[in-house]
């Protein structure tokens, strides 16, 4: 048995040279929200965030096969869309999208840079960006999780130290014995190199998440596979993902996307019964955007999903709230 760090194992095992997401791509295993039916009502509401932020293009990062970018195109011919994934430019995406080709994980391609008047969109990126694993043992030490990336058995390692630690007890304190943390230093990185390729505009991170106040004392780490939840095994056989600590992330905004929608005027309001006979298609419409609406904001769904906006104004210009 040969045992890696989880960062290590997960990285190689998702974006490694055969890992999980050079293959099919993620709408081959699992569905999002930005997956039809419901992407273009995400991606509507997107372009109404880019609108009030005042942000004149989109960037997709961890941009699956292009489904948002898709999306948002069919709905705005003129905003320039710009997605980076780990694969080279998918054969389906629209000429007038830009794509770029990342090395994943944490790693961002260099050409991102100096983006202005930008809404950058990381839509389940974060929680795919691998973090460190620990966990306290019996002697109420915190340590790092190993793993054997071809059986995923795990071995208790090194005591937590420096950095990790330091994030662990500041945001994560755990001290019973079994208890896991899902070291969230690695996706707060990530998450500020990014924001900072803003020359000014705006970065939204949506994800499965959690704060300070409902830390999964278990973790979260688990495998994805053909559409169903597998045991995480480093192989890459699987989609390894671990909820977001998305109040760790610097952000001027955090929301539920139930709330961030309604905010953005989404109310999964059904048409009126009397469009059913004066314009039928136009209720029928109506009644599947309302489903999708619906859907979208599903507090036990993708409305529980978190929303964390940071805002970067020109040089010179303040934010009412940053710093939050
Ligand atoms: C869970 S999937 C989400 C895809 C899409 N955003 C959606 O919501 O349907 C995560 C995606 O992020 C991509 N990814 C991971 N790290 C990345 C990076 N550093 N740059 C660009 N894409 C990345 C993966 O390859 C994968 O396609």
């Amino acid at each position: 048995m040969s045992l890696l760090p989880w960062p290590v194992a997960w990285q190689q095992a998702l974006y490694g040279r055969a890992g999980f997401y050079r293959g099919i791509g993620p709408a081959g295993h699992f569905a999002t929200a930005t997956h039809p039916p419901t992407g273009v009502v995400l991606a509507r509401a997107l372009l109404t965030l880019a609108e009030r932020e005042g942000a004149q293009a989109i960037v997709d990062v961890g941009a699956g096969r292009g489904e948002l970018l898709t999306a948002l195109r069919s709905l705005d011919a003129g905003m320039p869309l710009t997605g980076l994934d780990v694969v080279d430019r998918p054969s389906d995406v629209d000429d007038s999208i830009t794509w770029l080709r990342s090395p994943g994980g944490a790693e961002l391609p260099d050409e991102l840079a100096g983006l202005n008047d930008t809404l950058v969109i990381a839509h389940e990126w974060l929680d795919v960006v691998p973090c460190e694993i620990a966990e306290v043992d019996d002697s109420g030490t915190l340590r790092q999780v190993l793993v054997d990336p071809a059986s995923g058995q795990e071995r208790l390692g090194d005591p937590l130290v420096g950095p990790e630690l330091s994030w662990a007890l500041a945001h994560w304190p755990a001290g019973t014995p079994g208890e896991r943390v899902e070291v969230g230093l690695a996706r707060d990185l990530a998450w500020s190199r990014l924001v900072d390729r803003l020359s000014n505009g705006c970065a939204l991170a949506v994800d499965y998440g959690h704060v300070a106040a409902d830390r999964p004392g278990g973790g979260t780490l688990t495998g994805y596979a053909d559409g169903g939840q597998v045991a995480p095994v480093p192989d890459g056989s699987c989609d390894l993902t671990a909820h977001v600590a998305m109040d760790s992330l610097s952000h001027d905004e955090l929301h539920t996307q139930r709330d961030a929608l309604r905010s953005l005027g989404l109310r999964g309001a059904t048409p009126p019964l009397a469009q059913a006979s004066t314009d039928p298609s136009a209720y029928l419409r109506g009644l599947a955007e309302a489903s999708h609406a619906t859907t979208l904001m599903d507090p036990s769904g993708y409305g529980g999903f978190l929303w964390a906006l940071r805002r970067v104004p020109r040089a010179g210009q303040h934010t009412a709230d940053s710093g939050a």
